[in-house]
């Protein structure tokens, strides 16, 4: 398996994301999950035709909630080298921006063909991570307790002054009260742990860990993009649905437990991350149409091999005629390509 992409990707992958978030962009604080994630999926399957590289879907989210979807399996790209495994999320956060809440991003995360870790029917999985000053503290056997003293001492800094990102579910009220008891405090977000984990690993962004059950293609993905940035990811399957178990059980898959390190996840020294904002947040911008005449995007692109990290603000102008219309999705792939 290469180790590398001997093509820096990521400029072409911001196009990608960019694309997704204006398409979804319009359907932003309507109700309609659907209709944005629709739109957000078209957009990047027309965009990726133009990326050079020959790609697998490994990743295509949408399964748990049989949202529309790029399919694993998929190939994606103009068919041309580098070969690639991709991840894409077209809209993390479906909830989020249906509502108008913050920080809804598409998102795509790209290795070389074979670095990638496939999920299979596992749906959900515990995650632990941190940036790169605390990457070596963690481990996901310990209780929150444990790993937030591990974490502030590799931090040099007191629990007390420790932010946890956590998912607001019903089944973390055990984590929250430990993770208070400790003395930590909580950031409780309804949904969108991509951003939690992106957060977590970026140092000052006001969030120094993620700890909690979310996503299992949510869990990959974040760890292109942890690996990318240096920090520290743990990761261990956790069933919540019987169904899953199930599934799990039926491919003889007899590791379930198994904890999962970011190189198991990400089996690369190089891998590509891109995000671009849907609604705002207090990382990424989301799409704004406020901009005269254009509407303005803001990503985030990262790749591995390089350590590099770009914040890319987009001012896209529409065509006259659509100034006072809709962004449609052929205007927004307009916008991304050109
Ligand atoms: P969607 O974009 O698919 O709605 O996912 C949002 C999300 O909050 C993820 O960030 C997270 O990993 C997962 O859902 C948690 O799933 P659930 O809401 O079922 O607990």
């Amino acid at each position: 398996m290469p180790d590398r992409v001997y093509r820096n990707l990521g400029m072409e992958l911001v196009r990608v994301t960019e694309a997704a978030a204006l398409s979804a962009a319009r359907f932003m604080g309507k109700g309609d999950k659907e209709g944005g994630d629709r739109a957000a999926v078209d957009a990047m399957r027309s965009v990726l035709k133009s990326v050079p590289m020959n790609g697998v879907v490994i990743i295509g989210e949408g399964e748990k909630d049989e949202a529309p979807m790029l399919y694993n399996g998929e190939k994606v790209g103009s068919g041309q080298a580098p070969e690639v495994d991709v991840a894409v999320d077209p809209v993390e956060g479906t909830r989020l921006f249906a509502y108008g809440r913050p920080n809804s991003i598409a998102v795509i995360a790209v290795a070389p063909r074979f670095a990638m870790w496939e999920p299979g029917p596992s749906l959900y999985m515990d995650k632990i991570v941190v940036g790169r000053e605390a990457r070596d503290a963690i481990d996901i056997r310990l209780s929150a307790t444990d790993n937030l003293h591990r974490i502030g001492e590799a931090l040099r800094r007191s629990v007390s002054d420790i932010t946890v990102f956590v998912l607001d579910k019903p089944r973390h009220q055990g984590l929250i009260a430990e993770i208070r008891k400790a003395g930590a405090r909580v950031s409780l977000q309804t949904d969108g742990d991509v951003m939690g984990a992106l957060m977590a690993a970026v140092p000052e962004t006001g969030i120094d860990v993620l700890m909690g059950i979310g996503g299992t293609p949510e869990g990959v993905i974040s760890a292109a993009a942890v690996k990318a940035l240096g920090g520290g990811m743990q990761g261990r399957r956790t069933p919540q649905k019987d169904y899953e178990l199930e599934a799990l059980k039926a491919i003889n898959n007899t590791d379930i437990d198994r904890v999962l390190e970011l190189d198991d996840m990400i089996r690369s020294k190089d891998a590509f991350f891109a995000a671009t904002g849907i609604t705002d947040g207090p990382f990424l911008e989301g799409v704004h149409f406020d901009c005269q005449g254009g509407v303005t995007t803001q990503s985030i692109v990262i790749r591995a091999l390089s350590g590099s990290i770009r914040f890319i603000r987009g001012v896209h102008q529409l065509n006259p005629e659509h100034v006072f219309g809709n962004v449609d999705i052929d205007q927004a792939v307009r916008i991304a390509v050109n």
